[in-house]
């Protein structure tokens, strides 16, 4: 039996997510106290299938809060926008949702949030940046899902959660991060 953590995840956690379905939350209530606990910073998942995915998906958009701005790493295929079209879903966006791969970003509104969904893969420069007015959307109430952010460094606001997907033979295996407050009252409750 691996010790458990005050906020119910095992030190390095790795959780199997197989199935669809939303697996109870495996954590008690939290505790006074408890809620800087670096011990709550990092999560890995092993994601066998899409569907796992998805089930991912579902329960991180329960925990999303305005403001929350998440990373999504990992290479071509990975995931990133499959994990955001789950959690759009989940909130009950029925539409389509693509990939902003060449309008960079596309916006949503869902179960009373503002949601935008940046793909900086073709960014070209600070330049076409301020040109297209991002920098107005960060105004501390949208949330923002941002798939390769390292393209748009020093131009975007620190990460509540990182996201980073890497490749397995079978599925995937995702490891989250939480750098703020908020990002580690969101992992906590996964
Ligand atoms: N856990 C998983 N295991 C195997 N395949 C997956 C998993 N999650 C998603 N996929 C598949 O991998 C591909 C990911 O594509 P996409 O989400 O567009 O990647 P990215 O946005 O990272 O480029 C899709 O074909 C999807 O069905
Ligand atoms: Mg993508």
């Amino acid at each position: 039996m691996i010790a458990e953590s005050p906020c119910g995840h095992s030190k390095d956690a790795t959780l199997m997510i197989k199935s669809i379905k939303p697996a109870p939350l495996p954590n008690p209530p939290p505790q006074a106290g408890e809620g800087t606990n670096d011990r709550c910073a990092n999560l890995s998942f092993l994601l066998t299938d899409e569907n796992a995915t998805i089930a991912l998906a579902q329960r991180i958009a329960a925990r999303l809060k305005p403001g929350m701005v998440i990373y999504l790493r990992g290479d071509l295929g990975a995931g990133k926008t499959t994990l955001v079209r789950g959690m759009l879903n989940a909130l009950g966006y029925g539409g389509r949702v693509k990939s902003p791969t060449y309008t960079l970003v596309e916006p949503y509104h869902a179960a009373g949030l503002d949601l935008r969904h940046f793909d900086l893969y073709r960014l070209r420069d600070e330049d076409e940046w301020e040109a297209a007015g991002f920098r107005d959307e960060f105004d501390g109430q949208n949330i923002f899902f941002i798939e390769w952010p390292e393209n748009a460094q020093g131009l975007i606001p620190q990460a509540d959660m990182e996201i980073a997907f890497e490749i397995l033979e079978q599925g995937r295996n995702v490891e989250i991060h939480a750098n703020t407050e908020t990002g580690k009252q969101c992992l906590k409750q996964l």
